[in-house]
């Protein structure tokens, strides 16, 4: 019995000085487990004569129950504090401002392609696509371009390699052959907007070899030259946001136009500083013409019957000239400094009513 005591005490304080779970279990199973001593003492009951099993096996029991009692607080102590001390560890302060995050911003050229296609939108142009990769007859046979027009050469034009019959196709030089994809889809009345990316073996200060153009067609009976100055002097002052702005044709030559023109429009230079619709200085701002007798009829359309025409227009440059972006260049050399100067917040999306630029 007063081994028992000695046993009891010398438990308790083992679980008492164990600092930690795995401290603890080692108490637990050199105490209670298969080979533990309260478990060999137990064993030893089986040689005690009757009277002496009954004393000893109850104060048995009282002192496993007891160690194993303190076993469980002692674990639930041991938990407790551990908990405490990972919420110590672990505060978090949530009055803490915010980390900066970086905002993205609309690419200039994106943001001029959308305020486009909102403008033309409302005249009722539909979108229309071709793809950037085009055969001789779209990019410049059916648009009746002379076998030795200067655009069929290599220094204008990128052609791929020679296929097995003999053609080469190339990378589309211009818009104007979504024209010929349009007509050869769909019967007219027709009026779309074709904006895509276009190429030429071209690089200095104004040129770079991709660059975007804005195709326009309209083609029913009776669309005449008046309805093409209409519609671009609406277009200009849309995309500029200024009332009455000069416009004026200035004849020239395309080989699918007939008459072809170039547009001016007015501004002025006066300290330096680019200002469109007021002064008396000209901008050239795009090429177009009446679609020629020969691309209607390329395209199956009696000439005597349709009529119509077309425009395109250079994206960079209207971009340029609104936004007072100095350099074609940096459109297309990704620098985030000047993406995060002259780009446009994501959610700002053009529109008529809500306002185009910024
Ligand atoms: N395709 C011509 C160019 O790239 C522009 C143009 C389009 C002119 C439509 C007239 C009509 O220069």
């Amino acid at each position: 019995m007063e081994d028992l005591e000695t046993l009891r005490a010398e438990l308790m304080s083992a679980v008492e000085a164990a600092s930690d779970p795995a401290a603890l279990e080692e108490v637990r199973v050199s105490a209670l487990g298969k080979k533990g001593r309260v478990t060999a003492l137990m064993k030893a009951l089986g040689g005690m004569d009757p009277e002496q099993r009954k004393a000893f096996g109850q104060e048995m029991n009282r002192v496993k129950a007891a160690v194993a009692e303190a076993i469980d607080q002692r674990r639930a102590a041991l938990e407790a504090a551990a908990l405490d001390a990972r919420l110590e560890r672990e505060r978090i302060d949530v009055t803490l401002p915010v980390r900066p995050e970086s905002t993205g911003s609309i690419h200039p050229i994106s943001q001029t392609w959308d305020e486009v296609v909102a403008i033309f939108a409302q005249m009722g142009f539909a979108i229309a696509e071709g793809p950037d990769i085009e055969d001789d007859f779209h990019n410049f046979t059916a648009l009746n371009f002379p076998p030795d027009h200067p655009a069929r050469e290599m220094h204008d034009t990128f052609f791929l390699p020679e296929r097995a019959d003999g053609t080469r196709h190339v990378l589309r030089t211009h818009t104007s052959p979504v024209q010929i994809r349009t007509l050869l889809g769909q019967k007219p009345p027709v009026r779309v907007l074709a904006p895509g990316r276009t190429y030429r073996s071209d690089s200095d200060m104004t040129h770079t070899p991709m660059f975007h153009q804005f195709e326009g067609l309209v083609i029913d009976q009776s669309t005449h030259m008046g309805h093409l100055k209409g519609c671009l002097q609406e277009f200009v002052e849309a995309y500029f946001e200024v009332d009455n702005v000069p416009m004026r044709f200035r004849p020239s030559f395309f080989p699918f136009t007939e008459p072809s023109a170039e547009v001016d429009i007015g501004c002025s230079r006066k300290g330096g500083e680019l200002r469109i619709g007021a002064g008396d200085d000209w901008l050239e701002i795009l090429g177009c013409g009446m679609v020629h007798p020969n691309v209607l009829r390329a395209c199956g359309l009696d000439p005597a019957e349709y009529q119509g025409f077309a425009f395109g227009m250079g994206l960079e440059r209207i971009a340029m000239l609104k936004y007072g972006i100095p350099d074609l260049r940096t459109f297309f050399e990704s620098d985030l400094r000047w993406l995060r100067h002259y780009g446009f917040g994501a959610l700002d999306v053009p529109t008529l009513h809500g306002g185009l630029g910024r």
